[in-house]
């Protein structure tokens, strides 16, 4: 279950993982960018928050940290890992929900051809009853209970509740029922309750991180900031002395396409990955890709202290580069800026699915005020 080489001997280092996502911090930086730049009980936030790397890493040093997403699936990753429920419950709930499946079965036969592809019969049900009855949105029994499950839904076959797929994407569906035909896979005969049970097990077996207030609210920064804003007056919790993010890259990756059998899953329709709002794209329009940034950072500005530091990392891209240095030398007009390039010592993931273009590194703009420079 575990990846081989890495250990996984704290809370942290088991709950960091969840889950699947894209571009996400590695959370060794996230941790030293904290560390340094923060001290205990300070504010941090991140407006593009995706799986929570910052905010879970802020909580984890003993910080308080704020995010939005606007990505369901990285939402209900983010908040799982703040702040899961019980094991005892999730234990309990995923048999209810294996109890109440046995309602599903003429849903289950009737599903399109990808998911009879995709899925056992039995694992179909059950995760038709999950999609109807887990409450991920207000339970934090439901909301753990479906980050575990998105985390296995689709992965290398025996590994994952699905047949062979990626793990951080799922394949069209033209495409999949194509691949599985032609090579003659089959679902795997999952037993859901053990598949689950022990993974749900190994999940808690070094208990979880202590939840303190730290959240990630699901939504637009450009109209959330405000609300968050609002949160910290109301909570009497000091501005943030930290900014630390990184927004889509402009024309790389659509958070919507690669992740549609996971938003199937959290009840979003079979076609949720055709693109749908403004920020569920791939971030293809040069107008806009700007104004949302040019918004975020000014909004952020609000909700950030007069020394905060602004750590951004994006991509070294020139557009992406140059669209997000303007954003941030506008909303923070008074910091000094340094630039710390770093070229992709990996393939990047892009490149694992197929894309050979000659990729262009990462960029961190880091500002500072003028008052801490030494
Ligand atoms: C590069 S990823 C951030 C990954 C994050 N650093 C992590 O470690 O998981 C950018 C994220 O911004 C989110 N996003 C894009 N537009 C947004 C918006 N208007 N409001 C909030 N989040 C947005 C995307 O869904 C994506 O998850």
């Amino acid at each position: 279950m575990a990846d081989s080489g890495k250990t996984f001997e704290t809370a942290a280092k088991r709950w960091e993982g969840v889950g699947p996502y894209y571009a996400m911090f590695p959370i060794r930086f996230a941790d030293a960018v904290i560390k340094k730049h923060t001290a205990t009980g300070d504010t941090v936030i991140d407006p593009f928050a995706g799986r929570g790397t910052a905010v879970f890493s802020a909580t984890g040093l003993g910080r308080l940290g704020f995010g939005i997403e606007i990505s369901p699936v990285g939402w209900v990753y983010a908040m799982a890992k703040l702040g899961p429920a019980p094991q005892e419950q999730v234990d309990q709930r995923m048999r209810d929900i294996i109890e109440g499946s046995r309602g599903y079965a003429e849903q289950a036969r009737s599903l399109p051809k990808f998911f009879t592809l995709c899925f056992s019969p039995s694992v179909r049900r059950f995760l038709l009853a999950a999609r109807e009855e887990l409450d991920w949105r207000r339970s934090a029994c439901d909301r753990t209970l479906m980050a575990i499950l998105l985390v296995y839904l689709h992965g290398k076959h025996g590994q994952a509740l699905s047949n062979q797929m990626r793990q951080t994407k799922a394949m069209s569906p033209h495409y999949a029922v194509r691949w599985w035909e032609k090579n003659g896979t089959r679902p795997p005969a999952v037993d859901v309750a053990e598949f689950l049970r022990s993974r749900i097990h190994w999940r808690y077996a070094k208990g979880v991180i202590r939840a303190n207030g730290s959240r990630v609210f699901l939504g637009d920064s450009t109209a959330l900031l405000t609300h968050l804003a609002r949160h910290l007056r109301e909570h009497k919790v000091p501005k943030a002395k930290l900014l630390l993010t990184s927004p889509p890259y402009f024309g790389v990756t659509d958070y919507y396409y690669d992740q549609w059998l996971r938003l199937w899953l959290l009840g979003f329709q079979t076609d949720a990955y055709v693109t749908r709002g403004p920020y569920q794209g791939r971030f293809t329009h040069a107008d806009r890709y700007k104004s949302l940034l040019n918004k975020v950072f000014h909004q952020a500005s609000k909700v950030v202290a007069d020394d905060a530091v602004i750590y951004v990392r994006t991509s070294k891209d020139p557009f992406t580069r140059k669209a997000t240095l303007d954003a941030v030398l506008s909303a923070f007009p008074r910091k000094c800026l340094t630039e710390r390039f770093r070229p992709f010592r990996k393939p990047t993931q892009t490149h694992l699915f197929g894309d050979k273009t000659p990729k262009s590194g990462e960029v961190d703009l880091v500002l500072i005020p003028t008052s801490k420079r030494k």
